[in-house]
C-alpha cells in the first residue's frame, strides 16, 4: 500500500511539472483528488486494512493529498500570472505611436485680428469696454450729436427694431455709455459687431466688426490721437508703416480725420492691395466734440478728448490678402485652415 502511495506521488508530481495550461491543471485535481481518484479509492478501502495500517495509510493519503493540493495551487498561481501577461503582451499601447490626425480648429482671421488689436492697447494701458448690438437711436445717433435728419439715421441705412430701437451701426455709442458711468480720465477700446443695411457683395456685409477707441482728459490733445494711433499702427501693421490723416467730417468729432497707413505689402510703391495707391483707408477718428462731452455729464471746458474707429474686416483683408469679405463669413474650413 505504502508503495501504491509512493508510486501516485511520483506520477503526480511527475505529471504537474508537464503542465502547461489552467485547463490541464484542472483535469489533473480531478485525477489525483476527485470522487474516482487513486486517493479516494484507498481512503474508501482503509476499512479493509488492519487496525494498525489503518490510521498509518489514512494520514499518509490526507498528508499526500494535502501535498497535490499545495502543488497545484502554486502551480495554479504561476499559470494565472503568466495568463495575464500574455494578455497584456497582447493588448499592448504603444504610448508613442503618432496619434490619428485630428482636426484641430484655430483661430478665425477676424478674431486673430481683434485679440491682437486688444494686446496692443491693452499694452498702452487701455481697458476693454462693451456695449449693447441692440441699441436704442439714443445712444447710437442722439448721444453722438448726430441729428433726426441725418442721413445715416435713414430706413436704408439702418436695421431698426422700433422706432428707436435698432441694431446699432457702429461701436461709437459705447463712447456715450462709458462716459455716462466713468468720470476721466478714460482709456477704452471696444470691439463688438455692427450692422448696416447693405447687401452682401466683396466689399460689404449687413454684419461687420469695428473697434472703437475713446480717451477722455485733461488737456487731450490731436498731437496725442496721431501719435497713439502711429504707434498702433507700427505695432499692427509692422515697424515702417506710415499714417497720414485726411480732413473728414463726423457728427460726434471735432475736428474729424480719417486716416490712411502706407500700404504694408508694396511699402507705399503701389500694389494691388492698395490698389495702385501706395496708402490704405484705416480708421475714422478726431477729437470728441464738445457737445458730445456735454450729452454724458462731462465739462468740455475741463476735459478734452479724442476717439476713433475703424474696421476689423478691413484689416484681416489687407493683413491676410484676401480680396473678397464673404470668405471671412462663409466659414468653409479650406479656407479658414489657411490661418
Ligand atoms: N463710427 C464711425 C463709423 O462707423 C467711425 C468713427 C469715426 C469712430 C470717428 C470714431 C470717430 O470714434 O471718432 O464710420
Amino acid at each position: 500500500m505504502e508503495e501504491k502511495i509512493e508510486a501516485i506521488r511520483k506520477s503526480a508530481k511527475e505529471e504537474l511539472s508537464k503542465i502547461e495550461n489552467l485547463q490541464e491543471l484542472q483535469e489533473l485535481r480531478v485525477k489525483y483528488l476527485g470522487k474516482k481518484s487513486d486517493l479516494t479509492a484507498i481512503l474508501k478501502g482503509l476499512g479493509a486494512l488492519s487496525a494498525e495500517e489503518r490510521p498509518k495509510i489514512g494520514s499518509m493519503v490526507n498528508e499526500l493529498r494535502k501535498e497535490i493540493e499545495n502543488t497545484i495551487l502554486e502551480a495554479e498561481a504561476i499559470l494565472k500570472e503568466k495568463q495575464l501577461e500574455k494578455q497584456l503582451e497582447k493588448e499592448k499601447i504603444d504610448v508613442t505611436m503618432p496619434s490619428k490626425n485630428l482636426n484641430i480648429g484655430s483661430v478665425h482671421p477676424i478674431t486673430q485680428i481683434i485679440d491682437e488689436v486688444k494686446e496692443i492697447f491693452l499694452g498702452m494701458g487701455y481697458s476693454i469696454a462693451d456695449g449693447p448690438e441692440v441699441e436704442t437711436t439714443h445712444y447710437n445717433f442722439d448721444q453722438l450729436n448726430t441729428p433726426a435728419d441725418h442721413p445715416a439715421r435713414d430706413l436704408q441705412d439702418t436695421f431698426y427694431i422700433t422706432e428707436d430701437v435698432i441694431l446699432r451701426t457702429q461701436t461709437s455709442p459705447v463712447q456715450a455709455r462709458v462716459m455716462e458711468n466713468q468720470k476721466p480720465p478714460i482709456k477704452i477700446i471696444c470691439p463688438g459687431a455692427v450692422y448696416r443695411s447693405d447687401t452682401l457683395d466683396a466689399t460689404h456685409s449687413p454684419v461687420f466688426h469695428q473697434v472703437e477707441g475713446l480717451v477722455v482728459d485733461k488737456n487731450i490733445k490731436m498731437s496725442d490721437l496721431k501719435g497713439t494711433l502711429e504707434a498702433f499702427a507700427v505695432k499692427c501693421l509692422g515697424p515702417n508703416t506710415k499714417v497720414r490723416f485726411r480732413p473728414h467730417h463726423f457728427p460726434f468729432t471735432e475736428p474729424s480725420a480719417e486716416a490712411d497707413v502706407s500700404c504694408f505689402v508694396c511699402g507705399g510703391k503701389g500694389c494691388r492691395v492698395c490698389k495702385g495707391e501706395g496708402w490704405i483707408e484705416l480708421l475714422g477718428c478726431g477729437m470728441v466734440h464738445p457737445k458730445v462731452l456735454e450729452n454724458c455729464g462731462i465739462n468740455p471746458e475741463e476735459y478734452s478728448g479724442f476717439a476713433f474707429g475703424f474696421g476689423v474686416e478691413r484689416i484681416a483683408m489687407a493683413k491676410f490678402g484676401i480680396d473678397d469679405l464673404r470668405l471671412l463669413y462663409e466659414n468653409d474650413v479650406r479656407f479658414l485652415k489657411q490661418f
